[in-house]
């Protein structure tokens, strides 16, 4: 009898299936996208008439990619051919610049001189050439304890992710900001060791990408608001400083950004935006108490230290 791929699928239906021995694996075992790929069999046994290669879960007509004559060597192309498929005499599947969508379930099923037919079982799993992803934060600019970090790594693929500070590892601390896929990092209350440069990285078996980095800052203080003089700290002490001589007095602060500066003279409000101030010429006017206010413009904190300042012991000419 003339056997075409359409006569012997409807014949195979027909037969039961002696059971299934024979296997099926790719090579390479973990194919990046375009690669030629063949899903090879083993264990086929007997004088085989015919092979039919299903690419789907079931021996549905609708998953037929190819039926192969052994005889003749012809090869009937079914509805699930995306035109890559080739079968070998040896019962073997080419795909030919495999896609992602070719991953899936394999079917093999033969047909022998005594019409029973024998199916075999392989998955084919086709890994993406990764993208570079993305690193997206709702803002790059936080207050420290006070606002919430979030950071996506955005990738349209399916891959593991991973992450890196700094160009380093996560810190556990952090780590544990993580959801359960990797891809966002949450940080409530963030602080200013956090701040810095985030990179995402995804990676699958064949190929691995890193995000462009991402800089965080964080803002706080001012902190430890101090006047000094000379480079020492004079904060709450009283500075006694010789007739018609000069004093400079300097104001710090640990604060991100730097903060503005005012100082007060017995609480009036001095001329603003400098860190320091100059006494040229020491007199009776110039005694009092100074003040120096540090005001950071991002976190809307601020804090103050004062000095007081008198003639030293010596009496003044009148
Ligand atoms: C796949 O096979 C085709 C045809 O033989 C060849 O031109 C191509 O370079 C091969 N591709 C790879 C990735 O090996
Ligand atoms: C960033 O996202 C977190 C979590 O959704 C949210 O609580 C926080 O208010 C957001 N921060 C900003 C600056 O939008
Ligand atoms: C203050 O010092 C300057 C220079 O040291 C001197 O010329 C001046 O006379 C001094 N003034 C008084 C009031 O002592
Ligand atoms: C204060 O004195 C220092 C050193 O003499 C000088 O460099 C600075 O410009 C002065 N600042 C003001 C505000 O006069």
């Amino acid at each position: 009898m003339a056997l075409t791929g359409r006569s012997w699928l409807l014949l195979s239906a027909a037969f039961l299936s002696t059971g299934a021995e024979i296997s099926v694996t790719p090579e390479p075992e973990q194919p990046a996208e375009g690669d030629n790929i063949t899903l090879v069999v083993h264990g086929l046994s007997g004088e085989l008439l015919a092979y039919n290669w299903y690419a789907g879960p079931t021996l549905s007509l609708a998953y037929l990619v190819a039926s192969y004559i052994v005889s003749t060597g012809d090869e009937i192309p079914g509805p699930a051919h995306t035109g890559r498929e080739a079968v070998r005499p040896d019962g073997s599947l080419d795909i030919q610049g495999v896609l992602p969508g070719h991953s899936g379930t394999y079917i093999l099923q033969t047909l022998n001189r005594q019409f029973q037919t024998e199916v075999g079982y392989g998955h084919l799993r086709v890994y993406e050439i990764l993208a570079q992803p993305v690193v997206m934060a709702n803002s790059t600019e936080l207050v420290e304890r006070r606002d919430t970090l979030r950071l996506i790594c955005s990738s349209p693929s399916p891959a593991e992710v991973r992450w890196f500070f700094n160009g380093e590892a996560l810190p556990i601390a952090i780590r544990l900001g993580l959801s359960p896929d990797g891809r966002v990092l949450t940080r409530h209350g963030i602080r200013r060791e956090e701040a810095g440069a985030y990179q995402c990285e995804i990676w699958n078996p064949v190929s691995v990408s890193r995000s462009e980095p991402i800089d965080l800052t964080v803002y706080f203080g001012p902190e430890r608001v101090a006047i000094l003089q000379d480079s020492t700290t004079r904060t709450g002490c009283t500075i006694k400083v010789d007739f018609n001589t000069s004093l400079t007095l300097w104001c710090a602060s640990r604060s991100c950004p730097e903060p503005e500066y005012v100082w007060a003279f017995n609480g009036r409000a001095l001329k603003d935006g400098q860190d320091h101030i100059n006494i040229s010429s020491m007199t009776a006017a110039q005694e009092g108490t100074y003040t120096c206010i540090a005001k950071n413009p991002k976190t809307l904190l601020s804090g103050s230290a004062s000095v007081v300042v008198k003639l030293s012991g010596e009496s003044p000419p009148a």
